[in-house]
């Protein structure tokens, strides 16, 4: 390889191969040992020259390159995998009484004189996985499913950034572990969800096994997951376990690095009691510790049984459930409408704070499990969210409960509650200009922590200024005095002063935050981001008419028809167009700062690229990008032109023919590019 030019092209094709091994190591650095040696530059070159000679050598390109871990094509359905040897399970102890029974079945076992060590791991409560490596790249990854049958997912697992596609030595190896992912994510992905009226996930651990089974790539790679590994299936050339986790360490794979190794049983306890203690400041949740006999000889020795190996036990940490009494049903409707139960709870402990009300989610779980005043219910923290009941004591029901009567009308408006096909919640069928309900929650939302940010205006204080008739929606709270405030119930000149200064410092909110604060169907943050690059402005928004409005939106990254349309209908609404306006007449109206506008010979087209081309179609996206044009993946009225390689779908030419868009062949596109053919030449126009 030329070192003098980082960006000259490798020229054969093992040059390519040693140069994508080089990334994949510099990965490896980074991700798994947190202790990378080159700069961000520095890799960044490397990872453009791969780059650059996978679009000149498309025939060259591996499966494990750096450049594949987000396969392209959606699955229709996750093939089925049948191995060899079963995942088992574990059996469980939640007492160290039983650990030590366990200590002593062991002994029993190995019979007299042998004393076993053990090596001491955390339970990640994630998704068990396996992974099978053929001369070194990783081939196959499958779920554990039922222990023997699992699911193919290896183009869903190649997302995550540790784990190996390819590693240093060309071995065989299967490997087992887990899947999990970091509670940080799951609450940020949760909030997106929930700002987007989608229903939250229960657990990290839910939220993985979802993810997991997505049959599009592209979407987990949004999602980070991660992994550890714990176990290597067959022959080892190690005699202990430990020895097995460093030689796994060696060839690049994730081990969790503070395993311990103990000699006696009372060391394995002591392990347990720092764990149980520094539990919470993992970033990812661990159900409890896994104790493993150490040598391979000894775990030959003392088997299995049907379902989960002699040799290793789980100590459960008691779990963050509480048993209470439920005294009564609270009904809250929410700013899009829906109507949800909440549990109000005899007070309890539950993981360090008193609980009195708990999320019954929706109706039909209300129905399921059958929940009703009186009942003895098991309530449970998951991360960050609010309690749940997860199940009721049927049998200490008493005589006199009273079941839980799903509501006919809305507890804030009246109106009688609808049900939306294929939903299970229940709807105000009203906005938040007929249902006060609605409008407090939505200016609650407006003004929260991570929308537009209004300390101090939290629910009480809203619900005093609708019910006073000072605020009608949004924007009315620009025009709010420190008068209009010190009227109100409990509210000194000081705290009043306060809260018009929070709101004006608000005006200076940027236009993502705006958007997501305004509430829209579907719109999370990311999305609202996405709109705020698009657009830069609400005046360019509001200057749209409805249905050019939402074929841009089509446009933009991550949005496929319904967050389109959300958006559109919006912006359609006189109520919303009108209050936006008044919004930006009071100061709030913020632009995002436009890119330069781009230059070259495609400015102002949009290009679809179908079917096979002579590049990787990432490639051909750089290539109309770095022309000036606009690279989109459907086809639309606004398309210029639809760039057809070989073996094109009939479809996609069917549309562009309906729509009047020219068809070209990519020599059609390289002449445009080079300046060479003008407006409407190029490869064989029209459809066809
Ligand atoms: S060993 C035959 N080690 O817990 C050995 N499992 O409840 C079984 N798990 O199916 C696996 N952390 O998915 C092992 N350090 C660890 C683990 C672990 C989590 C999961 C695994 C297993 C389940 C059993």
């Amino acid at each position: 390889m030329d070192k003098t030019d980082p960006l000259a092209s490798p020229s054969d094709r093992a040059a390519y191969e040693a140069l994508a091994r080089e990334i994949l190591e510099h990965d490896r650095r980074y991700y798994v040992d947190n202790a990378p040696i080159v700069t961000d530059p520095e890799y960044d070159r490397l990872r453009k020259r791969l780059e650059r000679t996978e679009a000149e050598h498309p025939d060259w390109v591996v499966p494990w390159s750096p450049t594949q871990r987000v396969g392209h094509e959606p699955l229709s359905a996750f093939r089925k995998v049948v191995r060899e040897v079963p995942m088992l399970s574990l059996d469980n102890t939640y007492s160290e009484g039983d650990l030590r029974e366990w200590h002593d079945r062991v002994l029993r076992g190995l019979g007299p004189g042998v004393l076993p060590t053990y090596v001491v791991e955390p339970k990640i409560d994630g998704i068990g996985i396996e992974l099978v490596y053929e001369k070194g790249v990783f081939t196959l990854g499958a779920t554990r499913g039922d222990g023997r049958v699992g699911e193919d997912v290896t183009q869903n697992l190649k997302t995550i950034q540790v784990l190996p596609l390819h590693l240093p030595e060309p071995i065989d190896v299967t490997v087992r572990g887990e899947v999990y992912m970091e509670r940080a994510v799951f609450v940020a992905i949760n909030r997106e969800r929930e700002a987007a009226g989608e229903e939250a996930y229960m657990n990290p651990r839910n939220l993985t096994g979802g993810t997991l089974k997505q049959l599009d790539p592209r979407l987990v790679a949004r999602r980070p997951l991660k992994l550890f590994l714990y176990e290597v299936v067959g022959e080892v050339h190690a005699r202990t376990h430990w020895e097995a986790l460093g030689w796994m360490r060696r060839l690049g794979f994730p081990v969790w690095k503070d395993i311990v190794h103990a000699a006696t049983i009372d060391d394995v306890l002591a392990a347990i009691h720092r764990w149980g203690k520094r539990r919470a400041e993992l970033p990812f949740d661990i159900d409890g510790i896994v104790i493993k006999v150490d040598s391979f000889a000894q775990r030959a020795e003392l088997g299995f049984t049907a379902r989960w190996p002699r040799w290793a036990i789980a100590y459960k940490f008691p779990a963050s459930q509480a048993t209470t009494r439920v005294l009564g049903l609270e009904v809250n409707v929410g700013r899009t409408g829906a109507v949800t139960p909440v549990a109000l709870l005899e007070p309890v402990e539950l993981a360090g704070t008193t609980v009195a009300r708990a999320s019954l989610h929706n109706w039909d779980l209300v129905a399921t499990k059958d929940v009703r005043i009186g009942d003895s219910v098991v309530v449970e923290k998951a991360g960050e969210i609010i309690p749940q009941v997860v199940s009721v004591l049927h049998e200490r029901r008493p005589p006199d409960a009273v079941p839980l009567e799903p509501p006919r009308v809305c507890p804030s408006c009246g109106a009688e509650l609808v049900r939306h096909p294929g939903e299970v919640a229940l709807y105000c069928p009203r906005d938040q200009y007929g249902c006060q309900g609605q409008l407090e929650e939505a200016i609650t939302f407006f003004a929260a922590r991570g929308n537009m940010n209004i300390e101090g205006l939290g629910p009480k204080l809203v619900a005093q200024l609708v019910a006073h008739g000072l605020v009608q929606d949004v924007a009315d709270l620009y025009r709010l005095t420190v008068d209009d405030l010190v009227k109100l119930e409990r509210m000194a000149k000081k705290s009043a002063t306060n809260i018009i200064q929070a709101i004006e410092r608000s005006r200076e909110a940027p236009l993502d935050r705006l958007i997501a604060a305004l509430g829209i169907q579907l719109i999370g943050h990311v999305a609202a981001q996405a709109v705020a690059e698009r657009f830069g402005s609400l005046e360019a928004m509001l200057g749209l008419a409805p249905e050019a409005l939402r074929e841009a939106l089509l446009e933009v990254p991550g949005f496929a028809a319904e967050r389109a349309s959300a958006v559109a209908e919006y912006f359609a609404q006189p109520r919303h167009r009108e209050m936006l306006g008044r919004l930006r007449e009071r100061g709030v109206d913020p632009r995002v700062l436009q890119r330069e506008a781009a230059s070259g010979p495609l400015v102002g087209k949009s290009f679809v690229v179908t079917g096979t081309l002579s590049v990787p179609r990432p490639e051909m996206q750089r290539r109309i990008e770095a022309a000036g044009g606009k690279f989109q993946s459907a086809v639309t009225k606004a398309t210029s032109y639809v760039v057809a390689g070989a073996d094109v779908g009939a479809a996609k030419l069917e549309k562009a023919k309906k729509l009047g868009v020219p068809v070209i062949d990519e020599a059609g596109l390289g002449a445009m590019i080079e300046g060479r053919a003008g407006e409407g030449e190029g490869g064989g126009e029209g459809g066809g």
